[in-house]
């Protein structure tokens, strides 16, 4: 196999995307990076799209391609679905207003539909992001147990805010050792001062019971992703131990699923673990791409969020009995917006009924494409649960966490994802796959042709080391 070294991995978009070439450079005149959100930014520029049909997506330059992003894993449905559309226009006919700014039905049909799915939610709060949702989920912690600093784990995302950014994506000079790793400040403006999380080894049961031995007295909360980054699995001893760890130590448990709900299975990864978490956080899928995010959990601990309990900073609470300083204040103008429930309920309902197509769709596509690399000679594995996975390049056994991601080539995977995007296949490059209902035998057939090509490709000119 001809091996040659290739430093800067990305293809030169020149011909193919001199649109977007373009667009990005107009936009960078208004937007920091011509980016709305960090998330959304790769090198030299990301492509702008400018249409979406089923689990296709076109750039402006007029390319189409088969989408693996799914707006991050929010379109379980794919792009335009009929009966989200429908929904949509019902809401908005049968209501007549896009926003009541009152308690309204859909409410409680979508906490009902929610609850059946995930009994571990007794009670819920809506909120109008997985950011959001995050936060409040730790805001509640807090005021329950009536401590303060939280536990979160290595290489777990939990949203783009000052409390939660630390060791995401931490250089392996800095993260210390793997059994006790160093809190990584991700962000300017973020700095490790004695309030920052206590970082967590996963899939590590001595690192995880030595630090809540350590620090239970300050914990208010750990919070996992229960499969890492939306496709590396926890393994079902370590989640069992970690159940009984927090109980012992009085320390809640927040399982963040608003990558993993609706998409490792239905019922989310505490469906698969049969663990009842304390908190649940789901995003993503239940907007059916618009914004949203939902909190919930054991009664009591949403219950500190009722405005009966006391006054509030608008006096809206029963007068008398009690302050300000009895509730945890929670609010939002769009928390529960009519549309969006209208929305999420369609895909919930449609996906109960789809869910094992998907499914069927994803393992096709995960075992065409390692038999694609292994005749290839080239070393792709995939990773994840239910509906979503990831493509990843190492010879490595078994994946289990943070620091096994980094010893995999992610130059190669860039180069994979790009000779695709070229072959008319999206992701993000390193991105994780999500499948949508939209996706059928046609695209599992082009993706396949194109990881053929892809592949013949790489093993021709790349370097795989
Ligand atoms: C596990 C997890 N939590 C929280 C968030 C933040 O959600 P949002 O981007 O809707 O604010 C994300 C987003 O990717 C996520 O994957």
């Amino acid at each position: 196999m001809a091996i040659q070294k290739i430093d800067h991995p990305m293809i030169d978009f020149g011909l193919q995307s001199k649109e977007s070439g373009k667009q990005i450079n107009e936009a960078n005149k208004y937007l920091p990076g011509g980016v709305t959100a960090n998330i959304k930014y790769f090198e030299p520029y990301p492509l702008v799209m400018d249409k979406g049909e089923g689990a296709r997506l076109r750039d402006v330059d007029g390319n189409w391609y088969v989408d693996y992003l799914m707006g991050f894993g929010s379109l379980a449905l794919g792009h335009g679905n009929k009966q989200v559309i429908q929904a949509i226009n019902d809401q908005f006919l049968k209501n007549g207003t896009l926003l009541f700014g009152t308690p309204h039905q859909l409410e409680i049909e979508f906490a009902k539909k929610i609850q059946q799915i995930y009994p571990s939610m007794e009670k819920m709060r809506y909120t109008n992001s997985g950011t959001e949702a995050t936060q409040l989920a730790i805001r509640l912690a807090q005021v329950f147990t009536g401590k303060k600093r939280i536990a979160k784990f290595e290489g777990h995302y939990h949203g783009g805010y000052k409390e939660m950014l630390y060791s995401i994506n931490p250089p392996l000079t800095e993260s210390g050792d793997e059994e006790t790793p160093n809190p990584v400040p991700e962000s300017a403006g973020v700095e490790v001062d004695g309030s920052e999380p206590i970082i967590l080894p996963f899939n590590h049961l001595n690192g995880v019971e030595k630090l809540l031995q350590k620090h239970y007295k300050e914990l208010a909360a750990v919070v996992i992703e229960p499969i890492q980054a939306g496709f590396i699995e926890a393994e079902q001893e370590f989640m069992d131990k970690l159940r009984e760890l927090t109980e012992r130590y009085h320390v809640l448990l927040i399982y963040d699923e608003v990558k993993t709900g609706f998409r490792s299975a239905l019922g989310g990864a505490q469906s698969i673990y049969q663990v009842t978490p304390d908190i649940t956080t789901l995003g993503k899928v239940i907007g059916a791409g618009f914004p949203i995010g939902l909190v919930g959990g054991r009664r009591e601990i949403l219950e500190v969020s009722s405005p009966k309990r006391g006054t509030d900073v608008f006096e809206a609470g029963s007068q008398g009995n009690g302050s300000a300083k009895d509730v945890l204040f929670h609010s939002g103008t769009y928390n529960g917006h009519p549309t969006i429930l209208a929305a999420g309920l369609a895909t919930i309902v449609e996906l109960e009924r789809s869910f094992e197509q998907i499914l069927l769709y994803t393992n096709e596509l995960r075992s065409g494409i390692e038999k694609i690399g292994r005749k290839a000679g080239l070393p792709l594995k995939t990773y994840g649960v239910g509906s979503i996975f990831n493509v990843v390049c190492n010879q490595e056994t078994n994946l289990r966490h943070y620091r096994d991601l980094q010893k995999t080539n992610t130059k190669l995977r860039k180069q994979l994802d790009f000779e695709l995007m070229k072959q008319g296949i999206y992701t993000k490059p390193l991105n994780r796959y999500s499948i949508s209902s939209a996706h059928g035998k046609a695209e599992l057939l082009i993706t396949l042709n194109a990881y053929e090509k892809a592949c013949h490709h790489l093993k021709g000119g790349a370097g795989v080391s």
